[in-house]
């Protein structure tokens, strides 16, 4: 079997939509018949919260922070599995808030997550890896190990710095690892139509991005719901007008990796 697509869903900036937006393409993949690793890397751990795994958050080791920070543990990765209906899961765990300084010490720094998902990743046709929202190892291990990013942004001026500070960093960690990093694709979150300066953000992203896909999300109730409730607005609300949307971005996905063979 072909390896899986690795995806980074990542923007250091707080509260853009990333874990939503993950959870929503998690479940488009799953309906158009992809079977699903979602990674959530972040400290926080709101993702294994709002997938319905927060016991496992406070779960004795081995966690997500060993099989990162110990070598001999990698393979355990399968240990820790969990399974959501729409997709499986690598949850978060309160160990995670002290993994920055232990990987600071490890030999490859930024080479974990990619060394551990080898391990488990063979039965999927994508792994999404969920950020944190700021720039440090956890993140190199998210970019390193995907080498795609798909970008959820809000449509607010303060966007504008927020690319800059990321496109800086991968541009660093390219140079760094001697790799490419792949813009899949930004997805603008959360817009308010009847906001001036949400118009005039979306229309500076499409022209900054005009080589990227770049999506379209309105602010909706049904998607903070669906996080709320432990799915994706796939279950939560079939009629909602996003859903479109999420499904293209899956669509989109198969066709740039050539994942079109559906085995439902
Ligand atoms: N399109 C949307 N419509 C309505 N609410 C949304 C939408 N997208 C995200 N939200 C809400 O915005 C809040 C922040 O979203 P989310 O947690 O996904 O952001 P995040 O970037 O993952 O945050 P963090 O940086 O803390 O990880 C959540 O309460 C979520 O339900
Ligand atoms: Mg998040």
């Amino acid at each position: 079997m072909e390896k899986p697509v690795r995806l980074a869903i990542s923007n250091q900036k707080g509260g853009v939509g990333k874990t939503a937006i993950a959870i929503n393409i998690a479940g488009a993949l799953n309906r158009q018949g992809s079977d699903v690793l979602f990674v959530d890397l972040d400290p926080q751990g709101n993702a294994t919260e709002n997938l319905g795994m927060r016991e496992a958050y406070d779960e004795d080791p081995p966690s997500l922070f060993d099989v990162l920070s110990d070598a001999e543990q990698r393979e355990r990765i399968t240990d820790i599995v969990r399974e959501h209906r729409e997709m499986d899961l690598i949850p978060s765990n309160i160990d995670m808030t002290a993994i920055e300084p232990e990987l600071t010490l490890s030999r490859r720094s930024g080479q974990q997550l990619d060394l551990v998902l080898e391990h488990v990743e063979d039965e999927y046709d994508y792994v999404l890896i969920d950020c944190p929202p700021f720039l440090g190892n956890l993140m190199d291990n998210a970019l390193y190990a995907a080498q795609n990013t798909l970008i959820p942004a809000l449509a607010e001026t303060t966007s504008k710095r927020a690319f800059e500070l990321l496109y800086d960093h991968i541009g660093a960690l390219e140079t760094d690892y001697g790799i490419e990093i792949q813009d899949c694709g930004v997805i603008i979150n959360r817009i308010d139509v009847r906001k001036t300066q949400a118009q005039e953000m979306i229309a500076w992203i499409e022209d900054a991005f005009d080589d990227t896909p770049v999506w379209q999300v309105r602010e909706r109730a049904s998607i903070q719901r669906a996080l709320s409730n432990g799915v994706s607005l796939f279950e939560e609300d079939p009629n909602c007008d996003q859903l479109p949307m999420f499904e293209d971005i899956a669509a989109q996905l198969a066709d740039q990796f050539q994942r079109t063979e559906v085995h439902v």
